[in-house]
């Protein structure tokens, strides 16, 4: 595609949820042969496209996403709905995973709600889901805690380089994440702690902060919007590095894992209530000479020794983090800010294949693809169609940029 009008990517974006849906099961699989399972926060993103679209499988999706919680409030990051002896190997339990991932249900039930679905059924499984954090992840600073890379939904992200072997090595990373998961403390098939490995990043907390918000509006929930609004000053506070310009990751006794400059370090935007430091990074996100690139914004910060954008994790552009950098933009105000992003969304998703992410100075696709949260792409098309309209393909001749 060179170009194109935001309806002709609409189109596409929901050719590929439509190939992806499992009627049987009511979700899509992100994509059919490497991600044939259920995940959550990818079943969350299907739902915002699915309520852009005005189409009632988004309610569907986002039932089956919490159908496994357990009555802590807990939801299991996977589901294997699709074969559910499948999951005993690795997690030891029947149809499911035992650790979780960003509760991106909040907003995925408000942007049902404002699309004109009605929350009934869906609003005490958001608001139990989002209490779990609450109420059994906070370390003594008042973060919230992940005990494993899993849960971050980033893998292999450089933030977790105290862990990494070094250099870096796929392999040997992988044997350390299966290690992470035997150092995981269950009981009755849910994590409640880790001898390992405990962190309070910065991602994660923004995201549960960010997600308490969005579901406490559309369930008139005081309890969670005051957790949410306390968990979003402990961040500000405890996390922003002033000199870097980012959000840092710390443990639970308050010492920084983490101070690589990171796309998701970023996410604290979405709930900060300083101003002055909203803009500052919205304004590094989308410039040419910090994150934003030709195909959109880094996941790694191009002048960081880590950044290796073709490695998983390691710097390529992840639709889901541009979708939600966009939607802070837009929170705030920043329409030009917002414009861009949904215009470097667009010509990545559609000059990579509508890949799981891409190269973001070539917009290569890799990973898989495509990959239904690149449907992402949908959403900014319905609520800003006119930053997308017309928009050419940046890598195609003649294209004069
Ligand atoms: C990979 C990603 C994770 C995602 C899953 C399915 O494991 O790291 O974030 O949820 O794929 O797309």
């Amino acid at each position: 595609m060179g170009s194109g009008t935001a309806e002709q990517v609409v189109a596409a974006a929901r050719a590929i949820l439509d190939q992806h849906w499992r009627a049987d099961l009511g979700y899509c699989a992100p994509n059919a042969r490497v991600y044939p399972w259920q995940w959550l926060w990818d079943s969350c993103f299907h739902t915002v496209c699915f309520a852009a679209l005005g189409d009632p499988r988004g309610r569907t999706e986002l039932a089956s996403a919490l159908a496994a919680q357990r009555p802590s409030g807990f939801v299991p990051h996977m589901g294997y709905q699709a074969d559910p002896s499948a999951a005993v190997e690795l997690w030891g339990v029947l149809g499911r995973s035992t650790i979780t991932q960003p509760p991106m249900f909040g907003h995925a039930l408000r942007r049902l709600v404002t699309a004109g679905f009605p929350a009934e059924g869906l609003g005490p499984a958001v608001a139990a889901g989002l209490r779990y954090f609450f109420r059994r992840r906070l370390v003594p600073s008042g973060l919230v805690a992940i005990w494993h890379p899993w849960e971050s939904g980033m893998d292999d992200s450089p933030r977790w380089r105290r862990w990494q072997p070094a250099p870096f090595d796929a392999r040997a990373w992988a044997a350390t994440k299966q290690d992470l998961l035997a150092a995981l403390e269950t009981a009755d098939g849910e994590p409640v702690g880790s001898s390992r490995f405990a962190v309070a990043s910065a991602s994660f907390n923004a995201l549960v902060a960010f997600n308490a918000l969005e579901a406490a509006a559309v369930l008139d929930d005081p309890e969670i919007a005051s957790a949410g609004r306390t968990l979003a000053d402990r961040i500000d506070e405890l996390l922003w590095d002033e000199g870097l310009g980012t959000w840092v990751d710390r443990d639970p006794t308050g010492a920084v894992t983490s101070t690589v400059r990171t796309l998701d370090g970023l996410l604290p935007v979405l709930v900060t209530g300083d101003a002055d430091r909203r803009r500052r990074v919205l304004d590094a996100v989308v410039a040419p000479d910090g994150y934003g690139l030709r195909f959109g914004p880094a996941g790694v910060h191009p002048a960081e020794p880590d950044y290796e954008p073709t490695r998983y994790w390691a710097g390529g552009t992840w639709p889901q983090l541009t979708y939600l950098l966009w939607w802070a933009a837009r929170q705030a105000g920043l329409a030009g800010h917002a414009d861009r992003l949904a215009e470097l969304l667009v010509a990545g998703a559609c000059r990579s294949g509508f890949a799981e992410y891409w190269h973001p100075e070539t917009g290569e696709g890799l990973g898989a693809r495509p990959q239904t949260w690149s449907a992402l792409t949908a959403v900014v098309c319905r609520l800003d169609p006119t930053a997308v309209d017309g928009w050419s393909d940046p890598a195609s001749p003649g294209a004069g940029t």
